[in-house]
């Protein structure tokens, strides 16, 4: 990864990790990480804990190993776990990889000693690849090609709630997510986090420290709350924003009653979502966007455009259509000009001039 990248990124990577390893507190054990390279993060948030790392690069591992002197740092390809399973018991693994982190993450599952509670960290870059190039992998390690623009839409919109979380649920069981987190950058890449414990470990919770230091159950707290907003700003359901902050739904409706703030502040988010996507239409509609224009003006000016979809175009005496509505002048001119070209292909009149 270009230096000036990852130095973009890191700030959010580490906050990311910061809140994982609040919420999971001292975790006995060491941390895998796999694509280490310079060990930028290592160094930031792991160099109190036995690391057991490794990237292909050879330069970057010699760096990492300079800056983390008791860690054991190795050239190894990491989509095979790269330790012999008995070098330590496992509480983090850290899987920073460029694109795709499931081969390595499945190996270290399958072929590590992990302890009973566990945080696992992720940077997916599928949903690049679909936009893209409709080529990715599922987390399964299957490999899917689509061509269609509406299939890469579905599979990019729904990527991380119908492919990575159902398949993460089912792939660890008999093992439980105590917590999840994820933060999308540029919408494409998503660098996500979960707790999981095995069934039945003792300190089957997730911290939250008292003002004495001491450790009490996981409840709805603020850092909680503020993840839930931020989860609803970007237009999840209450449902499922609930989910990713690792409460139930009826934990927020209670929160909800009894704080008319918080109630405020998720009436607030989802205003806030359903303002970006205003925005979005708004700019594909004045973009030429046909669909666009269209649910813009039968919800914006339904009066004059509910009952029209069907009515044939032509003006009057078959010339061209003369738009009326003025919903901000560039939405106006571009109609303008559809209509006027429709009325060309019929080999009709003179077109009208724009903006008429
Ligand atoms: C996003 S960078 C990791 C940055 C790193 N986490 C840090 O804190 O500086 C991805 C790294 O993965 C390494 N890499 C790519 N494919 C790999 C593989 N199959 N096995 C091991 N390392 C790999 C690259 O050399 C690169 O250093």
């Amino acid at each position: 990864m270009p230096e000036k990248k990852q130095h973009v990124d890191i700030q959010r990577k580490i906050k990311l990790r910061q809140i994982l390893l609040e919420k999971a507190g001292r975790l006995p054990g060491a941390c895998y990480i796999p694509f280490i390279g310079e060990g930028d993060i290592a160094a930031a948030l792991y160099s109190d804990k036995k690391i057991y790392g490794a990237d292909t690069n050879k330069a970057m591992v010699k760096i990492a190993q300079g800056r983390l002197p008791g860690a054991e740092i190795i050239v190894a390809d990491c989509d095979q776990f790269p330790f012999n399973k008995a070098v330590a018991t496992f509480s983090l693994a850290d899987f920073d990889s460029y694109s795709y982190p499931y081969h390595s993450f499945r190996s270290f599952f399958e072929g590590a000693k992990i302890g009973s509670q566990c945080v696992l960290i992720f940077t997916d870059g599928q949903r690049q690849a679909i936009i893209r190039s409709g080529n990715y992998r599922t987390p399964d390690g299957e490999k899917h090609s689509l061509k269609k623009i509406t299939e890469k839409r579905e599979a990019y919109n729904f990527y991380f709630t119908k492919v990575v979380i159902p398949w993460f649920k089912a792939y660890i069981e008999p093992w439980k997510i105590l917590y999840i987190t994820k933060y999308l950058r540029n919408g494409s890449i998503c660098y996500w986090g979960a707790i999981i414990a095995k069934p039945g470990s003792h300190n089957n919770h997730i911290n939250h420290k008292g003002d004495n230091g001491d450790i009490k159950p996981y409840k709805f707290d603020d850092i909680k709350k503020k993840g839930y907003l931020e989860h609803i700003s970007n237009g999840h359901t209450r449902g499922y924003a609930a989910t990713l902050v690792g409460i139930s739904r009826a934990t927020v409706c209670d929160h909800m009653k009894a704080n008319s703030e918080f109630a405020a502040a998720v009436s607030e988010s989802e205003a806030d979502a359903i303002g970006k996507v205003t925005n979005a239409l708004f700019e594909a509609a004045t973009s030429g966007n046909i669909t666009a224009m269209q649910v813009f003006l039968y919800n914006r000016d339904p009066v004059n455009w509910k009952d029209k979809r069907n009515i044939q175009l032509g003006g009057l005496d078959g010339g061209p259509v003369k738009v009326e509505v003025d919903a901000k002048g560039k939405l106006l001119g571009i109609l303008n000009r559809l209509a006027t070209r429709a009325g060309e292909n019929k080999g009709d009149r003179e077109p009208e001039p724009e903006g008429s």
